[in-house]
């Protein structure tokens, strides 16, 4: 009887030993599989992948793959495939997106004091434009996302924009009376263009060839890298090179997806973004430079001269009387001493 019990003691013993041992590897399994676990995110954008932002993107997802060994992975949808204007920012909001890089106006709604980028005469360059947004009165505009679910990590300046229409060569600011443009966001732009005697309609940019093909507006305002990527020139017959107002990009992402992210897959993920953004700005220009050249052999390009450019210079100051107070003198003179 006694020797039964031994036994009974020691088969308990060891299913107990088995079992805890069972449990030991399974919770070590499960630490392997948080601690390898496959992150995905999403990067939607609206202009092609052959522009500078879709190159760019592009680069940043397969930069993050590589260093982060497959761990970590950023899928890419260009031309507004997942999501456009009009819903990219409530998606990011939502986390169904991770990662999107709207031009930086289209941030009105959130922070009037984006629209910096859309002002006119402000911004020499991609140069200038970059040196603004990497300041640290630049960088405080982007943290400020933060209370609204959002981070803005950095900026991708991409190209100065230019006037474009169906109707006539413009070359005065008299010129643009009782014409229509399309704009991306309001504020600013609406100002712009009234400032000037014409009229404005806001227009995501998935939707702006069949709005120009189809004369909803007379003409529009773009880099010459959406102009010909966007095949612009196939419905509109004159360009003004006016250097208006530099296009950037802010490259946001949900505060909630980085925030989860492990410390140092977070750090990984910076440090390519940083690649990216070096690699955005040096494309941008060089593909700007690259469009032009296609457009003059397809439409009727018009340098401003300097004479010219002057009266469209005088003619932003009411635009730059309202906004100052907007955006704020400490912004404004931040971006002018940098753009000197
Ligand atoms: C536009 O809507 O014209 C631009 O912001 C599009 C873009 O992202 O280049």
């Amino acid at each position: 009887m006694r020797k039964r019990n031994y036994l009974l003691s020691l088969l308990a013993l060891l299913t107990l030993f088995t079992l805890l041992l069972a449990g030991c590897g399974g919770k070590k399994e499960a630490a392997q599989n948080q601690s390898t676990e496959k992150i995905v995110a999403k990067f939607s954008h609206v202009t092609a992948p052959g522009t500078p932002k879709g190159l760019a993107a592009q680069k940043f997802a397969d930069l993050v793959k590589e260093r982060t060994n497959g761990r970590v992975e950023i899928q890419v949808f260009p031309s507004s495939q997942l999501y456009g204007d009009k819903d990219e920012f409530e998606a990011l909001q939502a986390n169904n997106v991770q990662f999107i890089a709207p031009s930086a106006g289209k941030l009105i709604s959130f922070d009037q004091r984006f629209q910096i980028g859309d002002m006119p005469f402000l911004f020499k360059d991609n140069q200038g434009a970059a040196r603004f947004w990497d300041s640290e009165a630049g960088k405080k505009l982007l943290r400020s996302l933060e209370s609204q679910g959002m981070i803005g990590l950095t900026a991708w300046p991409n190209g100065m924009r230019q006037f474009m229409n169906s109707k006539k060569e413009l070359k005065t600011p008299e010129d643009f009376k009782g014409l229509k443009f399309r704009i991306p966001a309001g504020g600013v732009l609406v100002d712009i263009f009234q400032a000037l005697g014409a009229g404005t309609a806001n227009i995501p940019f998935s939707e702006v060839y069949t709005a120009l093909q189809q004369k909803v507006v007379d003409g529009t305002i773009a880099t010459f890298d959406n102009i010909e990527n966007e095949k612009y020139a196939e419905v509109l017959n004159y360009l003004t090179v006016a250097n208006v107002n530099n296009l950037s990009y802010i490259v946001i992402v949900n505060k909630q997806f980085w925030d989860s992210l492990p410390p140092d897959i977070r750090e990984t993920v910076e440090q390519c973004l940083k690649e990216a953004t070096e690699y955005e700005r040096q494309l941008a220009d060089q593909l700007d430079q690259e469009s032009l050249a296609k457009l003059k052999q397809k439409i009727k390009v018009h340098e401003l001269t300097p004479e010219e450019r002057q009266a469209f210079v005088e003619a932003m100051q009411p635009v730059w009387a309202k906004y100052e107070p907007v955006i704020g003198k400490e912004l404004f003179e931040e971006a002018k001493k940098l753009n000197q």
